[in-house]
């Protein structure tokens, strides 16, 4: 198998992860606030050419075409735009929806003011090729603003649960939850971005009544957590499985059994590109 067969195969299995579940139901249930939450830190306002990549239902995106922007939502999964243009309909905004991997961007050099991703390209499997994408396509002294999972927060300790679950990454992909250390964004950009913002936050989650729903929440809307389950299942580890994501949910709960409490900590970061 060529690298890029072996590349169309492994983005087909991603697509098919992200479409899996319900994600529009999670964005409804406990997301919504990250949209605003990144593009005030970008400081989109009107008239400006914005690309949100990886933006799913356009959680970020349908909040900066709501402050004047012209906005493209691009995803490697459509499957996820009905929804999306479901909701920018109905807040009466209009946007363009592509379909394109973070990795190899179908827009032209230095065609936007703003390029965002609210816990998006976090997930395309090479760092590397996203971070030079997202500078490419961003105009000189235009702005980068990236909302994402750290490794020490809530979402980087799922996916270290779920890990020995999953199916074995493939060569060459690295760990989402990298890009919400200060580190790794540093390193990845180099001197084409001088970072106004690195600053860490939380999302403060209290959907759940009880903590084990958190888990069960996942368990059959999240694409990534379906797919681990899965190769559980076909493992004959199911049991194990929910005990670790049940042992999880309880461990990270700062409420109470009966009004639980999460909180899921993120890293903003907002440059301006050279
Ligand atoms: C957790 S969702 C975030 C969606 C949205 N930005 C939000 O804030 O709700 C992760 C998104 O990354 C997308 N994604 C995963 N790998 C990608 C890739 N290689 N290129 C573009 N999008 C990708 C998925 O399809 C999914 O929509």
């Amino acid at each position: 198998m060529t690298s890029s067969t072996a590349d169309t195969e492994l983005k087909a299995r991603h697509r098919k992860m992200w479409a899996s579940g319900d994600y529009p139901l999670m964005v409804d249930t406990f997301l919504l606030p990250l949209g605003p939450r990144l593009v005030d830190a970008a400081g989109i306002g009107e008239g400006m050419r914005v690309l949100d990549v990886a933006a799913g239902t356009g959680n970020a995106s349908i909040v900066a075409a709501q402050r004047g922007a012209q906005v493209t939502a691009s995803d490697l999964t459509p499957e996820l735009f009905d929804a999306g243009r479901a909701r920018a309909q109905s807040e009466g905004v209009e946007l363009d929806w592509v379909e394109a991997d973070a990795e190899n961007l179908p827009f032209d050099d230095e065609s936007y003011d703003v390029v965002m991703s609210s816990i998006g390209a976090m997930f395309a499997p090479h760092h590397q090729d996203v971070a030079d994408e997202l500078v490419r396509v961003c105009r000189p002294g235009g702005t980068i603003a990236l909302l994402s999972w750290t490794p020490e927060g809530m979402i980087g300790a799922l996916f270290r649960t779920m890990g020995p679950f999953a199916p074995p990454p493939p060569p060459g992909a690295q760990p989402a939850p990298l890009w919400g250390s200060e580190d790794h964004v540093r390193e990845l950009f180099g001197d084409r971005v001088e970072w106004g913002t690195l600053e860490r936050d939380d999302l403060d989650i209290t959907a759940f009544e009880h903590p084990r729903d958190y888990g069960e929440h996942f368990k059959g809307l999240y694409g990534p957590t379906i797919v681990a389950r899965g190769n559980a299942v076909k493992n004959g580890q199911e049991a194990e499985f929910d005990e670790a994501l049940n042992n999880f949910s309880d461990e990270w709960n700062r409420g109470t059994q009966d009004d639980a409490r999460f909180e899921q900590e993120y890293l903003v970061a907002v440059g301006t590109r050279a």
